[in-house]
């Protein structure tokens, strides 16, 4: 059957409060318990027709097929010509996908021990150098996971800027810093920068063997080995497996290492109880399946063009930006499966931050700003802090209240003062923020995306968006590339040319 997208088109947005006051059912309706997370889309426009007809649209797409042809190791990267693995990492995947992950984990593993054991020498802090999906999920991981955690100083550097690595290396002591080169293809230019500028800084402050102090995360591990690596320390991992996907693969080394290899390990089978739930619900009590339908709602009925995920929890800080590679390199696209256009508004531009700093910054557009942008808050019960109770309290109230304020609205005489209400948020109350957890959060991001790319008839692995600026900055550096007169000013007026 084609997609019919004309039910959709049609759905009718009827106001939340309405909603509400017809069904009281809705709360138990719109809500889901998975994995230690509570979801609750009641205060979105979803209803029961909507959701039909989004799981028709769903079967009109193949969605049962592709998700296990997804979870089958099928070719499912067309473009590329990939199978996409990263469930297989934790454990969710084709018998010798799985099996090879595993391999992959337990060399990490072995690295980690002889680390643990100073077999390369003393090593109190990890430098870790990859951009975009080899750094923004052990950055998130890190970040969220290791306050606690005094085993390693642990610097994530994406940046090509040097001012980014010159601040690690005021933090850290070149003699006992390990650096990690996070790299899938092996080749990205700022990376491969970053990384030969640490070992030029350990050179000079007299590290003998500064290679012997390297360890490379790549799907290219010839390619790391020809760069100077020793063979022993690289950390291979699939192919199949997407950069904004890899935190799942030894590019989560320096989280293994930061936060000891049981919580990596919690991380992985949060997030494989997270695609069971996804491979085995039915669609109408499925997360990453309702998420995506009312993440389609409001990009295709109600034109929205932007979505907002704020983390009411400083550990997931790093959230937002974590979900801007994984949702709009995903689902940033123009065209189908097939090569046609689209057709219709692909992925949402994400953006968000942190609550409370948010409410106080950007709020006021969400409550009286033209545009509609639904908003996503994730918070936690249990709190991170030790501080007072109170702080914790203000946190978590302030998250609900914002929610019920955007739905609720008030009228006042004063235009300027009044609130149009009616404005959707969804829910994500963590019971704590662990690894398990966290990895089942993540998981149901990637799952969500999943579901939105194929309802969307789009590929949603592969990121050739990306390509056209490379090439034009590797043609500049060059001293070639055919510029317009503003670039050609520009580049000139700061002296490369
Ligand atoms: O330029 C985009 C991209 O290819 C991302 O998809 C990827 O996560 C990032 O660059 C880093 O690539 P690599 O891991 O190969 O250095």
């Amino acid at each position: 059957m084609a997609a019919d997208w004309s039910t959709i088109e049609a759905l009718p947005r009827t106001p939340l409060l309405q909603l509400f006051a017809e069904d009281p059912d809705r709360l138990k309706t719109f809500s889901l318990d998975v994995a230690g997370i509570h979801f609750d889309w009641s205060k979105t426009h979803l209803t029961r027709d909507a959701v039909a007809a989004f799981a028709e649209l769903a079967r009109a797409q193949g969605l049962a097929a592709k998700r296990d042809a997804l979870f089958g190791g099928e070719v499912v990267n067309v473009t590329e010509g990939r199978a996409v693995e990263h469930t297989a990492e934790r454990g969710e995947g084709n018998p010798e996908s799985v099996a090879r992950s595993r391999g992959f984990h337990d060399r990490m593993r072995a690295l980690i021990d002889a680390i643990e054991a100073e077999a390369l020498g003393p090593v109190r802090s990890i430098l870790h150098v990859g951009i975009g999906g080899s750094a923004l999920g052990p950055d998130l991981l890190v970040d969220a996971l290791g306050r606690e955690s005094d085993r390693y100083d642990v610097a994530i550097v994406s940046n090509v800027d040097g001012v980014a690595l010159e601040e690690a290396f005021k933090r850290f002591d070149p003699a006992t810093t390990l650096l990690v080169v996070a790299s899938k293809t092996f080749t990205t230019t700022e990376t491969m920068l970053n990384a030969t500028s640490v070992l030029q800084w350990m050179t000079e402050h007299g590290v003998e063997d500064p290679y012997g102090r390297v360890i490379a995360l790549t799907a290219s591990p010839d390619k790391a080995v020809e760069w100077g690596v020793d063979e022993t320390r690289v950390l291979p991992f699939s192919e199949s497996v997407g950069g904004r996907y890899s935190l799942w693969s030894s590019i989560g080394f320096p989280a293994a290492l930061a936060l000891g290899w049981d919580q990596f390990e919690e991380l992985l089978e949060g997030a494989a109880e997270m695609d069971r739930h996804f491979r085995l619900s039915a669609l109408h009590e499925n997360a990453p399946a309702l998420a995506a339908f009312a993440d389609l709602y409001y990009t295709q009925v109600c034109g929205a063009e932007t979505r907002a995920p704020f983390a009411y929890d400083e550990r997931l800080r790093l959230l937002p930006s974590y979900l801007q590679q994984l949702e709009m390199e995903s689902n940033g696209k123009g065209v189908t499966i097939d090569g046609q256009p689209v057709g219709r508004p692909t992925a949402a531009i994400t953006w968000g931050g942190v609550g409370t700093d948010a409410q106080h910054a950007v709020f006021q557009l969400l409550h009286q700003g033209t545009h509609l942008v639904p908003v996503e808050f994730i918070a936690s019960i249990e709190p991170g802090d030790t501080l007072a109770e109170e702080h914790h309290r203000q946190l978590l109230l302030n998250a609900f209240a914002q929610g019920a304020a955007l739905m609720k609205g008030k009228q006042a005489d004063d235009p300027a003062r009044s609130y149009s209400g009616d404005r959707p948020s969804s829910t994500l109350l963590l019971d704590t923020v662990d690894a398990r957890t966290l990895g089942a959060l993540i998981a149901f991001y990637e799952q969500r995306v999943f579901v939105n790319g194929v309802l969307l008839g789009i590929n949603s692995f592969d990121q050739f968006g990306v390509e056209l600026g490379k090439e034009m900055a590797k043609a500049a550096e060059k001293g070639g590339g055919d510029f317009d007169p503003s670039t050609t000013d520009l580049i000139a007026r700061a002296g490369l040319d």
